[in-house]
């Protein structure tokens, strides 16, 4: 079998996790980008000498220009910057400014990927997520099914923990599925959330399931609240079981922001919902049945949506 390869672009705290975890998994050899000369390079290097100790057999390299990238078959895309302070004026960036500067980060490297793995499947973290989708989608020029968000692929992992926190039980029995975006376009179903198949309403109480969804959506501002800076472990873990369902070809149904066709009512919108993810990228957008207020919460994101891609100007 072919090896398979992963780009990584922006090596900071989510890049540079992405990579650890998808060599830990020994998925593919791992190309690490960013725009600061020696960051890649040196965590690369520091990740390869790890190799002879974690046990795996895999080209991890570092570098400043996408040359190296060449035909890799996924693409994760988590540069940017943060919103933060400006030391000068110590003001914080409006939105709009954020989506603005992002637009451009994301904008270039999608053009320089593309350039150079015309078939990869982009899978984007960069933040405000849905609207780098759209970005990634206009400047790659690739099909949609070949340009999806990470999105609720770590709320649902969020969500999980909480809930097998409070039974006591192994995360690996709980299943369930969050929908939307983060925060206050989530959509949570906890109508479809069971416990070793046993609907999660018959074992937790509503109002104390309704906090369990609060702290899900609260979910990065805990992190931020605690470290001072967004969260990498848990967004890097989301997006890598996203690159292994590529990789292996897995169809799992992971819930991802994907451009809708249609679907849920919504067309030309990038919004998170149920995909099998294969091969192929998003091999099918399931389409659940929602009830009018799980509908409402849909509509919330896509508004959210809308508001960022208009700023965009496409
Ligand atoms: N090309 C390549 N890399 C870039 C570029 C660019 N044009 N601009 C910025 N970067 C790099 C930065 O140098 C930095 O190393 O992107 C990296 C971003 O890393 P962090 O600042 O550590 O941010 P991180 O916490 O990893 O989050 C990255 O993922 O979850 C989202 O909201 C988050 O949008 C953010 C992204």
């Amino acid at each position: 079998m072919a090896r398979s390869k992963v780009t990584v672009v922006g090596a900071g705290n989510v890049g540079a996790t992405c990579a650890h975890w998808i060599v830990t998994k020994h998925l593919a050899d791992v190309v690490l980008v960013d725009i600061v000369e020696g960051v890649p390079q040196g965590k690369a290097l520091d990740l390869a000498e790890s190799a002879p100790v974690m046990g795996f057999d895999l080209k991890v390299t570092g570098s400043t220009s996408y040359e190296a990238t060449a035909n890799s078959d996924v693409v994760v895309i988590t540069a940017g910057v943060p919103r933060k302070k400006d030391p000068v004026t110590g003001k914080y960036p409006s939105r709009d400014e954020l989506v603005k500067t992002n637009q451009k980060i994301v904008g270039e490297v999608t053009r320089q990927v593309a350039h150079y793995s015309p078939n990869a499947i982009l899978i984007i973290v960069s933040n405000p997520l849905d609207a780098m989708c759209h970005v990634a989608l206009h400047e790659s020029g690739f099909p949609s099914n070949r340009v999806i968000g990470q999105a609720g692929a770590l709320d649902t992992a969020r969500y999980k923990t909480f809930l097998a926190m409070e039974l006591g039980v192994s995360v690996n029995d709980i299943h369930g599925m969050v929908l939307g975006g983060h925060g206050d376009t989530m959509v949570p179903l906890p109508r479809h959330t069971s416990v070793g198949g046993i609907p999660v309403r018959e074992l937790i109480a509503e109002d104390r399931l309704q906090q369990i969804i609060q702290r899900t959506r609260d979910g990065g501002g805990e992190i931020v609240s605690l470290l001072g800076v967004s969260a990498w472990y848990a967004p890097a873990a989301g997006t890598v079981e996203m690159v292994e369902a590529i990789i292996r070809d897995q169809k799992r149904v992971i819930p991802s922001a994907v451009l809708l066709d249609g679907q849920y009512g919504y067309n030309g919108l990038y919004i998170g919902v149920p995909t099998v993810l294969g091969a192929g990228g998003v091999e099918r957008v399931i389409e659940m049945q929602l009830n009018d207020e799980e509908k409402k919460m849909l509509e919330v994101s896509a508004e959210a949506v809308r508001s960022v891609v208009n700023i965009l100007g496409y």
